[in-house]
């Protein structure tokens, strides 16, 4: 990293979010302090151990969250699902989100995370795909109230850990029930509420609804509402504390595009400024690392292929040109892989420097099952 160090104008804005914060002491999810308000939003196929544990390493993370975890799978003993829960001394505190439509398989399961030793739990209202929306679960469970309530009271009175829920703002604009949502399950006893600010309908399009999730933070007496969506710079979090009002945010999409935004915001929050994030060198060390504790964790062939995904963000971050970028997520070997990231190495970010602060990356809206998420 590069000892560069950004000074953005003290905004007024800037300064009068950072003084608000102040007020508030640490983010509580019950008796779990987090050790900071930047929490990393769950990304199926993204937010496995390896990245969980590298961003925490980067540092400013407030808490990691599994990708979503089948209720069913992991009662019924599944090897990918346990594969999901798995942990490390440096991946924590962590939650595992849990998804599933019947009460007592959800407190089963979380009953069984509990024995396990997980930090907290995460229940998820927003999963779009259809096999599981189908199943009663994920976004279905915004159409049922009750139902809904009934599920969150019966997980939180399962077990001793905090239960959470991750909701969007509603099914579509005529049914915009985050805020009465919000607070039914802060009286079911729920520790905190992450709310992504669009609804359903809306997939990834548009810009989030900032007043909807102020709506939420309103609508509760004191639990933290986790204010999430489309947040890729310290500038889009300001905007995010300014106008929701909310006490903690959490990262997706925009964690893939810059590992360092969290310590990022601990340094802002801590000083008015920050460093800037890694540079192409740092990147591309990253990336190894990143593979490296992969390989650990599954083995060298199934990492190769798991690794694709990250690769293809990585590697666009870094300004690498069209067809190296191919060249690493094709590798089906470890020398090619190797190969391809030397070759990378040789070439350098395009129209930028290998050192210096790489150009802003558009993050691309989700397509496929993933819009809606
Ligand atoms: C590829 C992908 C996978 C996702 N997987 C999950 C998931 O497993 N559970 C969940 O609650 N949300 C999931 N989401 C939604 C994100 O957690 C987050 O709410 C959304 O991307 C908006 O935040 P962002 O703009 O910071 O990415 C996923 C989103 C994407 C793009």
């Amino acid at each position: 990293m590069n000892g560069l160090r950004l000074h953005p104008q003290s905004s007024e804005l800037s300064e009068r979010v950072r003084s608000r914060l102040r007020a508030y002491s640490c983010v509580q999810y019950g008796s779990l302090s987090l050790p900071s308000r930047t929490l990393l939003s769950p990304l199926a196929g993204f937010t496995n151990l390896p990245f969980r544990r590298l961003v925490h390493e980067l540092g400013g993370l407030g808490l990691g969250t599994t990708d979503l975890v089948n209720a069913r799978g992991l009662m019924a003993g599944s090897e990918k699902t346990l594969r999901l829960i798995e942990t490390h001394p440096l991946d924590r505190p962590f939650a595992v989100q849990i998804f599933g439509g019947e009460a007592s398989v959800m407190r089963d399961a979380a009953q069984f995370l509990e024995a396990r030793g997980v930090d907290s739990i995460d229940i998820n209202m927003g999963c779009p795909v259809p096999k599981v929306v189908k199943t009663g679960a994920g976004a279905s469970l915004m159409c049922h109230a009750d139902a809904a309530t009934e599920l969150v009271r019966a997980v939180v009175e399962a077990v001793k850990l905090p239960v959470t829920v991750k909701m969007r703002l509603g099914w579509d604009a005529s049914q915009l029930t985050a805020p009465r949502f919000a607070r039914e399950f802060e009286q079911a006893g729920v520790a905190a509420v992450a709310i992504h600010g669009r609804t359903r309908a809306q997939g990834f399009s548009g810009t989030v609804n900032r007043d909807g999730i102020r709506q939420v933070v309103e609508a509760v007496e004191k639990i933290p509402v986790v204010a999430n969506g489309d947040i890729r710079t310290i500038d889009d979090a300001i905007a995010m504390y300014d106008e929701t009002g909310c006490k903690a945010i959490s990262i997706g999409r925009g964690a893939l595009a810059n590992p360092w935004i969290f310590r990022q915001l601990a340094e802002w929050e801590a000083t008015g400024s920050w460093m800037p994030a890694g540079s192409f060198n740092d990147r591309l060390a990253l990336m190894r690392r990143q593979f490296v504790y992969l390989q650990e964790w599954v083995g060298e062939e199934t990492a190769l292929s798991a690794f694709r995904k990250m690769a293809h963000w990585y590697t666009k971050a870094m300004r690498v040109g069209a067809a190296l970028r191919q060249a690493v997520q094709t590798a089906n070997t470890m020398e090619e892989f190797d190969e391809a990231l030397a070759a990378i190495a040789a070439a350098g970010p395009n129209g930028a420097s290998k050192d210096g602060v790489l150009p802003d990356f558009q993050i691309p809206v989700p397509a496929g099952p993933n819009e809606r998420w």
